[in-house]
């Protein structure tokens, strides 16, 4: 029997730190509902000692996710681990994950501790972890620039506290696959108790080496990968899960090790995810990448027609992307709108489902074909109406230099409607939007890009804007590309509104 490797995804804790990639309460919950679909053995939630809302983020994935390991952050201080393990209470399988550095270079210049007292920090921090939380996972971080003779012996004296899991991060992309594969035996072989616990990798990108480095670590004896859904994470990124996954699953003659994952839920995992940040996933990125299977040479094409085996290492839909999508019309009807979305994996209330409805016939009046991307996006989208403080009625804008824009929101029964001059028709639309709300934000990032192929496109905007001092993402969609970028920011605004007067 094949030795069995968890998948630790850590896309909601490690990913969701990356630039771009933060994610509300409700996003990080569709996202860890989609995580419990891919079959991750444990899902990293979050940092909860980080703030109010990490927090209540992570107690809403932990009380909600019933079938997946829950594990949250914490350093190895004591308010760390409790805050962490009260983010935990509600969860069924919680894992409590504690870190410190092992590094001389960040003993000396981050933490300023010596080794013994970091030795001694750690098992305090285990023995407390433990009488909290049934499952203890220790981090050493920055392992892989650490010295290996130290490395075996905190992990002793953790394994003594009641460490489950020993995870020797390569934290800053540092390492190689021998390397790596020699740090792993090295202390597996000089840890007294290693045969009782499980030992885990997780690996930065920043060499372009971590799934290299991750399938490494499993020779050299980890049985737990630590990775993000399209390799998202701190600078370069994570261990990409798909990329893992998919080597041990195509080459399981180099690679004889059996995960939970069903492959067929990964590309929709990373459509989504990319839905919920706006993170753009490259054309070109492996098994998720929107050219990962397409032929575009003659000669390519030429074998493939004649047996797909040619150039072709795996499917397309053994990681869930079809050959031929199913396109839907204003015909299919809604029991097609409601059967479609739970193929897709999504389980909308009757509310959720009328309101989609009304939205799917809308786009399907003016762009004929429905595409699963732009059902997922109108999916994604619900979540927006479903909190709004102002809606969006109407938004106009005419004449350039300058443009001149009329927009006219609700907020309850009540409507409002203004007009703006500005350097554009969204400039204008929203300068309109802020003299009706009488709050007025500071764009930082714009983003827009076509969801489907064809000139009748599904339009995403992404929008960051600082409001206060603080930064509030948004995104919306429209096939008027002026709409979509101005439902993004009044999406942005009404999360700014929302938290201020504490709805
Ligand atoms: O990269 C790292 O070392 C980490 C630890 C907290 C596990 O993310
Ligand atoms: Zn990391």
């Amino acid at each position: 029997m094949p030795d069995r490797i968890e998948i630790f995804d850590t896309t909601l804790r490690d990913g969701e730190q990356s630039p771009g990639a933060s994610m509300d309460e409700r996003e990080k919950l569709q996202m860890a509902l989609q995580l419990e679909r891919l079959g991750v053995d444990i899902m990293e939630a979050g940092f909860p000692i980080a703030s109010n809302q990490e927090f209540e983020g992570v107690r809403k994935i932990a009380r909600t996710i019933k079938n997946v390991r829950v594990a949250a952050l914490a350093r190895a201080l004591p308010k760390d681990i409790e805050r962490a393990a009260a983010a935990l209470e509600p969860a069924v399988s919680p894992v409590l994950h504690t870190f410190i550095a092992t590094s001389d270079i960040h003993l000396e210049h981050k933490l300023r501790m010596s080794r013994a007292q970091v030795i001694d920090a750690a098992a305090k921090a285990v023995r407390l972890a433990k009488s909290l939380v049934s499952r203890v996972e220790f981090s050493a971080e920055d392992a892989t620039r650490s010295n290996w003779d130290y490395l075996a012996e905190i992990t002793q004296v953790v394994i003594e506290a009641g460490a489950d899991v020993i995870n020797l991060p390569d934290t800053v992309g540092y390492t190689t696959p021998t390397e790596i594969e020699g740090m792993f035996k090295h202390v597996i072989a000089n840890a007294a108790g290693a045969d009782k616990v499980v030992f885990s990798t997780h690996n930065h990108n920043d060499l372009g080496l971590a799934v290299a480095n991750a399938l490494a670590a499993v020779r050299g004896g980890a049985r737990q990968i630590e990775c993000t859904v399209s390799g998202i994470g701190e600078r370069a990124g994570n261990t990409s899960l798909e990329e893992a996954v998919m080597a041990m699953h195509v080459r399981r003659d180099v690679y004889p090790y059996e995960c939970g994952i069903n492959t067929t839920e990964i590309v929709p995992s990373s459509v989504l995810l990319s839905k919920l940040t706006g993170l753009t996933v490259p054309f070109n990125k492996p098994v998720v990448g929107r050219n990962a299977f397409a032929h575009e040479s003659g000669i390519h094409q030429h074998g493939m027609i004649s047996n797909a085996l040619t150039y072709e290492i795996m499917t397309p839909e053994s990681v869930g992307r079809s050959r031929s999508e199913l396109v839907l019309g204003k015909h299919s009807g809604r029991a097609g709108l409601d059967k479609r979305s739970r193929e897709l994996g999504y389980d909308l209330t009757d509310e959720e489902l009328k309101t989609l409805y009304t939205k799917f016939i809308a786009l399907a009046d003016k762009k004929k074909e429905v595409y699963d991307d732009d059902l997922r996006m109108l999916i994604v989208s619900l979540h927006h109406e479903s909190f709004a403080v102002y809606h969006l009625e109407q938004v106009r804008a005419s004449g350039d230099d300058p443009t001149m824009a009329f927009v006219k929101l609700s907020r309850g029964e009540n409507e409002y409607m203004d007009t703006a001059t500005g350097d554009g028709p969204v400039d204008a639309a929203c300068k309109a939007i802020e003299r009706i709300v009488g709050v007025s934000g500071r764009l930082e990032q714009f983003n827009i890009r076509a969801t489907t192929p064809g000139k009748d496109a599904l339009g995403e905007a992404y929008v960051t804007v600082n409001f206060d001092g603080k930064d509030y993402k948004g995104n919306g969609a429209s096939t008027d590309i002026i709409e979509a970028a101005v439902h993004a920011y009044l999406n942005a605004m009404n999360k700014y509104i929302a938290l201020k007067e504490g709805m």
